[in-house]
């Protein structure tokens, strides 16, 4: 499970432009399933069908996005300078002093104007990508190219440091659980989402296409336990969080009690979350076609929309295991 999260946290995938992700999770997914598709949006819909003789079987689908934040050139100076906007959360803190990469292959370093004040607020329209070039006409890339935040996987004791665990975590729990649901009274839909970053977009398709009793988006959730935090209860190390809240979602009670006693009945540690910022794919799955039945497995993690965001092996683990406990057994509501 490590050395997939090291080359999914390490491949390119801003958000749009999931292709490298898609080609790892297709390549994943395909002994573990039984239909895999790719739907018009570049969502990956792998099927995992109920067991033979199985009653009324409920359509489950899990959702973790492919996507990651990263940046779109919208105009080259004649010195070869870069200027850029964001694909989906960009924070100026993180972006300055940033290495990017082109999903061409082209590396930068993002400068500012001038910095006046070392602590002042950072928009990213003051900044620019120096891709190496002295004009526009050696400039490596074009208006329209994307990139995203470039930085090395690395482990520190049980936790783990890189760019897009947001969601590339979510994405290797959706795979894993995979593999450990041997057979299931369910109709499981693991869907490998797009464009999440953005607004949630792939997963509004996906969930139209496949038309679920239940929906669980299996993302990260900021955590309240580093210094001056946002008073949150998530902390890393205490396993999978059951959401109850986010800015734009209320999960359905009947999912969030059907997660919280599965998790007790399986011994697995888990959080309570009430998430104070953000949202997942499950509230474009709670409000799509007539409705559906939603709630989100988060994955704690800080430094969330860094390139150096941290999770705990352990929460992986435990994250994994919940999931498939949930796919397992038969749905009673
Ligand atoms: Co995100
Ligand atoms: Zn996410």
């Amino acid at each position: 499970m490590k050395q997939l999260l090291k080359t999914l946290t390490e491949s390119f995938g801003p958000s749009g432009y999931e292709d490298a992700i898609r080609k790892i999770v297709v390549t994943e997914v395909k002994p573990l399933a039984d239909e895999v598709r790719v739907d018009a949006l570049g969502n990956v819909i792998a099927r995992k069908k109920p067991a033979s003789g199985a009653k009324n079987p409920k359509k489950i689908m899990f959702a973790a996005h492919m996507d990651e934040i990263g940046v779109i050139v919208s105009h080259i100076d004649k010195n070869g300078f870069v200027r850029f906007t964001n694909i989906g959360g960009t924070f100026g803190r993180y972006t300055l002093g940033a290495r990017v990469r082109f999903l061409n292959g082209a590396s930068g370093v993002v400068g500012y104007d001038r910095l006046e004040q070392m602590d002042h607020w950072l928009p990213i329209d003051k900044m620019y990508i120096d891709v190496g070039a002295t004009s526009k006409k050696d400039c490596p890339v074009k208006v329209g190219d994307v990139a995203a935040f470039e930085r090395p996987f690395v482990e520190m004791g049980n936790r783990i440091v890189a760019k897009s665990l947001d969601d590339r975590t979510g994405v290797v729990a959706l795979i894993e659980a995979m593999r450990a649901v041997k057979s299931t009274p369910n109709d499981l839909y693991f869907v490998f989402t797009t464009q999440e970053e953005v607004g949630t977009r792939g997963a509004g398709t996906a969930a139209y296409g496949v038309d679920p009793d239940i929906g669980i988006a299996v993302d990260v959730t900021p955590t309240g336990d580093t210094p001056s935090s946002l008073k949150m209860v998530m902390e890393l190390g205490k396993g999978p969080c059951v959401k109850f809240r986010d800015v734009g979602m209320l999960s359905d009670p009947r999912v969030v009690d059907w997660m919280l006693q599965t998790a007790e009945k399986a011994k697995i540690p888990h959080q309570r979350e009430v998430l104070l910022v953000g949202s997942t794919d499950a509230r474009e799955i709670q409000v799509s076609r007539a409705g559906v039945m939603a709630g989100a497995v988060s994955i704690p993690v800080r430094y969330v929309h860094s390139s150096s965001e941290m999770v705990d092996y352990d929460d992986m683990k435990n994250t994994v295991k919940l999931l498939a406990a949930l796919a397992s057994k038969p749905v009673t509501f």
